[in-house]
């Protein structure tokens, strides 16, 4: 948040003023602390050609019609070469395929190889290192492979090393890259090259820049940095879609994303694209672990997306199976079969989970089966972990689920309309009911809620101001009534905005090769999480209209009150606020999200349009009177004694 800056005053309000009442030593209960939170898939490229920070792109030589993605042919001078995929070599039982590549003329001067572009381009910074290693072999003596950062405008190498001793069987070589004094920019290539004639295979060409706490296959500094300014206290993973697949033979099997690379298949995403499954399940959990959020993992149910599910019962219990293996490597000892492994790979301390969840939006299987799958899935893992929270993805009625995961998808008007979706019906209303496949009426004797998915889906790439009204106005809602809702996460979270990077429209947090910037959701976002409050405080509002929103927090411990504040309206707004039960000290500050008009908007050029800015607000004996800006997403943050 840019501190200190100054915000243009408010014009006087053309509205009635709002009066707001809070009795600060009247909590009406705790705010969920794990209220906001992440949920992640493969889509938007958001892990390769995203998060996920390798810079090579297929870098397991898949091909498609047209031949093989994003590699091409080098033949320098008067080199000549030939570049083909062999389906009969590969440097391991997961990569049985490789590139192969006939060199029939070069020389040290006129070399000839292959070429990769990277994820819409290279990024590449000045004095840095980027480790990278590659599995090759060769016909017979094919001398030392060039490997270079090429500048796509100068066709100049930035940065080379040569790797040397390719023999006739596999081996991984490693190399570094190091950059000189040059411009920061994205288009940049890899070249690998030889001067000598005779064959040359490659498979799992990769290369990285430094990574978030320098972690081996790591993840991109800025994406972790945007989502750690938004205090998430839990990543929902891998899904979403990404977990259900296209078809059954497409669910993310758990087991081929573990150990090292070469013994990673890949898989296909349903989002159009195949996954490097460079990001894997130990990944998912070292994201976690980065964070300080807790995993909420999902296990695949049995449903597919085009519309395939296979029988509870006894085809069900290879599925059932894998979920509890999957359980075991999670948070297993290292004398479990799977802990044993987890160390193996890397990871001997188990990790904390607390919620696993069965599938995903299992309301479209139209089968009816989800009931029976569930509560198979359910049966077995509570028996082995009594203590797990199970969350149910569509209403059961065989089996009391610990939590329901809902999805929103909606516009800024709905939200506007359904702010207070969760609140308790007023007493005499009528009784809860279950209707479209969901809770509605807030039933507080079911199961707690998971907003699992939710997103104000207006503008593209990522959401404009108007959207960021729309999920601050829904924000209010979940947390005055966070005793029900217990998580909530954004989606989708990452886009490339490259063309052809998105596959969903609005998404949080938008990025190409080299820069990324959040959207003015996303900062609405970094406000909700960074001033959550420990409790919901009693509080009355009066003379508002249709587009105003609020929701009243404070905590104890830090001797603090947070009121959010939302003017979704054209017009600035005036609000009167009385603070009781509590003394104010006079040491408070105002942050302000506002916009002139509803479709302003952060943009990969223009990444810090809409930002919050922090000013100072008087209080004097416990009161408060303030024109918000029109369309303002507001929190004033009030010291206490
Ligand atoms: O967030 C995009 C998709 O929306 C998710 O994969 C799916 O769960 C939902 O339908």
């Amino acid at each position: 948040m840019a501190a200190g800056c100054t915000i243009a005053p408010a014009q006087a309000s053309a509205q009635n003023p709002v009066t707001l009442t809070i009795q600060a030593d009247k909590p009406v209960h705790a705010v969920s602390p794990t209220l906001y939170g992440l949920m992640t898939e493969e889509i938007n490229y958001a892990f390769d050609g995203g998060l996920y920070a390798e810079m090579v792109r297929n870098r397991t030589f898949r091909g498609d019609w047209s031949g093989l993605l994003d590699w091409y042919l080098v033949e320098k001078g008067d080199a000549a070469a030939k570049m083909t995929p062999d389906h009969a070599t590969g440097p391991s039982k997961a990569l049985t395929g490789s590139l192969k590549i006939d060199v029939t003329r070069a020389s040290a001067q006129s070399q000839a190889g292959v070429l990769n572009t990277g994820w819409w381009g290279m990024a590449l910074r000045p004095e840095t290192s980027y480790k990278g290693s590659l599995y090759a072999k060769a016909g017979a003596e094919i001398g030392p492979v060039t490997v270079s950062l090429v500048n796509d405008k100068t066709g100049k190498a930035v940065a080379s090393a040569q790797v040397t001793g390719v023999g006739t069987e596999w081996k991984q070589f490693p190399f570094t890259l190091k950059t000189g004094a040059i411009e920061p920019s994205s288009t940049n290539h890899l070249e690998i090259t030889v001067g000598k004639t005779g064959t040359l295979w490659l498979q799992l060409v990769s290369l990285f820049p430094p990574t978030y706490h320098d972690q081996p296959n790591g993840r991109r500094v800025d994406l972790m940095e945007k989502m750690a300014a938004m205090h998430p206290q839990f990543l929902r993973f891998p899904g979403g879609n990404y977990l259900e697949g296209n078809r059954i033979v497409d669910w993310y099997d758990w087991k081929k994303t573990i150990g090292p690379l070469v013994d990673r298949p890949t898989h296909p995403s349903p989002w159009n694209y195949h996954s490097s499954d460079g990001m894997g399940l130990l990944e998912f959990l070292g994201w976690c672990e980065d964070l300080k959020m807790q995993p909420v993992l999902a296990v695949y149910a049995g449903y597919s997306l085009a519309s395939e599910h296979v029988e509870p019962g006894e085809k069900l219990e290879p599925y059932v199976q894998s979920a509890l293996e999957e359980l075991e490597y999670v948070t297993g000892s290292t004398s479990t079969k799977w802990g044993a492994v987890r160390a193996q790979n890397g990871h001997p301390e188990p990790f904390k989970l607390t919620y696993v969840e069965i599938g995903n939006e299992e309301w479209f299987d139209k089968s009816g089966s989800y009931d029976a799958r569930y509560t198979q899935f359910s049966k077995a893992i509570k028996a082995k972990y009594p203590d797990l929270q199970l969350i149910a993805t569509a209403p059961v009625k065989s089996a009391k689920p610990d939590v329901l995961d809902e999805h929103f998808y909606v516009r800024a008007t709905e939200n506007f309309h359904d702010a207070n979706h969760y609140d308790e019906p007023a007493a005499g209303s009528a009784a809860p009911v279950w209707g479209n496949g969901r809770y509605d009426k807030a039933d507080r004797s079911g199961p707690k809620i998971f907003v699992g998915e939710w997103a104000t889906r207006e503008g593209s790439p990522t959401p404009n101001m108007g959207a960021a009204l729309g999920d601050a106005a829904w924000m209010t809602g979940m947390e005055r009534n966070s005793d029900l809702v217990i998580m909530a996460a954004y989606a989708p979270l990452l886009v490339n905005v490259n063309p052809g990077g998105m596959q969903w429209a609005t998404d949080l947090i938008g990025y190409d090769a080299q820069t990324s910037y959040g959207s003015p959701a996303y900062y609405a976002q970094v406000l909700f999480g960074s001033y959550l409050g420990d409790q919901v405080l009693t509080s009355k509002l009066s003379g508002a209209g249709e587009k105003f929103f609020y929701s009243i927090t404070g905590s104890a411990a830090k001797k603090k009150l947070y009121l959010k504040l939302v003017n979704a309206s054209s017009e600035p707004q005036t609000v009167d606020v009385a603070i009781d039960g509590v003394k104010t000290t006079g040491k408070t500050k105002l942050v302000t999200l506002s916009a002139a008009d509803t479709q302003e908007t952060n943009s990969i050029t223009d990444p810090k349009r809409i930002v919050p800015v922090e000013s100072a607000i008087a209080v004097s004996g416990g009161r408060v009177k303030h024109t918000m800006p029109k369309y303002s997403i507001e929190v004033i943050v009030a010291d206490v004694e």
